[in-house]
């Protein structure tokens, strides 16, 4: 079941030079219970996206349906079935977390006991107990982004939005955060997220988009993209003295799985469709022709290269 879709979404800015076409008739489905992401570099158009989704600007074409909801035609009923947390994040750093999380179930109508259970269960499902009740100003900037996150939660909307909920933090931080962001999939919260980590892309999303200047690019699971741009790399390292280099590259060559297949010193690189099926195969191979082999090792294509191909230009570089 789709919780969004959207149909030629675009947005474009008025501005003293001229037209900023920042979205440009965006088509994807977001699917119930995944957790899905939007990938760019910056200025691809993520966080205008994300705020037409969530109701804070309105589209200047194309259509949606967020949360069983039309964009257009509901966006108070789109409103109460999500929780958005911006980039900057919304805590007030004059209060404790529990009181941030308190005040934020009461903004959503909810009485002062329920409000207070739900802050104590937040509390518990984002592991804050330890600092939820001194106050924000002396978070850590992990602490402080999990209490964003559960302020997105704190009237339980089936949907959440996080615009680059890990950036700035350290790699522990990061983790962390990734599981919390997990769990909260795992109990049936269904995920919005929009990073420029590669990484972060490929570990935390169950299907994400490629977005650069306002278009999408590509789509799918992370593992069905790197699949997409050349298959995987199995290099084995053969003896050359003894020719077992040149025979297993003859011998390899001519089997179907093997796309292509190059020599580096004494390295053979073979280009396969699927690696984890090939590498079986491939000491099949060498071993019926009496070859010793002294290394092996499966090289997966990254998300990097994904955008590559799509783009002609390397994220990594970008970010760099
Ligand atoms: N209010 C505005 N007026 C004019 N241009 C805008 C406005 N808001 C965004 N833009 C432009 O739209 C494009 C997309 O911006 P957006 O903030 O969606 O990018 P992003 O993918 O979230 O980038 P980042 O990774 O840096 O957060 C950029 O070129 C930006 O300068
Ligand atoms: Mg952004």
């Amino acid at each position: 079941m789709a919780i969004i879709e959207t149909k030629g979404l675009s947005k474009s800015f008025k501005t003293r030079r001229g037209l900023v076409e920042a979205v440009k008739s965006v088509d994807m489905t977001v699917d119930e219970g995944e957790i899905f992401g939007f990938l760019g570099p910056n200025g691809a158009g993520k966080t205008t996206t994300m705020r037409m989704l969530s109701t804070l600007m309105q589209p200047t074409g194309g259509q949606a349906t967020v949360a069983g909801h039309d964009l257009l035609q509901e966006p108070a009923r789109v409103r109460e079935n999500i929780g958005y947390v911006s980039q900057a994040g919304g805590v007030d750093i004059s209060m404790s977390g529990r009181e941030n999380l308190v005040l934020q179930a009461r903004l959503y109508r909810v009485n002062q006991a329920t409000a207070k259970e739900r802050a104590q269960e937040l509390i518990v499902a984002l592991q804050m107990e330890d600092f939820a009740d001194r106050s924000a100003k002396t978070y850590s900037g992990g602490q402080k982004r999990r209490l964003d996150i559960g302020l997105g939660m704190a009237h339980r909307p089936p949907l959440l939005f996080l615009d680059e909920p890990t950036t700035g933090l350290d790699p522990q931080s990061r983790a962390h955060l990734w599981e919390e962001v997990r769990k909260l999939r795992n109990e049936g919260t269904t995920i919005f997220l929009t990073t420029h980590y590669l990484d972060e892309a490929d570990a935390l999303c169950d299907r994400l988009c490629i977005i650069d200047n306002g278009v999408i690019v590509t789509e799918g699971t992370p593992d069905t993209l790197k699949h997409q741009v050349a298959g995987d790399v199995v290099t084995l390292g053969l003896e050359t003295h003894n020719g077992a280099l040149m025979q297993a590259q003859a011998l390899l060559g001519k089997q179907s799985f093997v796309r292509e297949i190059q020599v580096d010193k004494d390295v053979l690189r073979l280009y396969v469709e699927r690696g984890e099926t090939a590498l079986p195969q491939i000491l099949r191979v060498l071993d019926g022709a009496g070859i010793a082999l002294q290394t092996i090792a499966l090289a997966r294509p990254s998300l990097d290269d994904v955008f590559l191909r799509q783009t002609g230009r390397s994220l990594r570089e970008q970010a760099a």
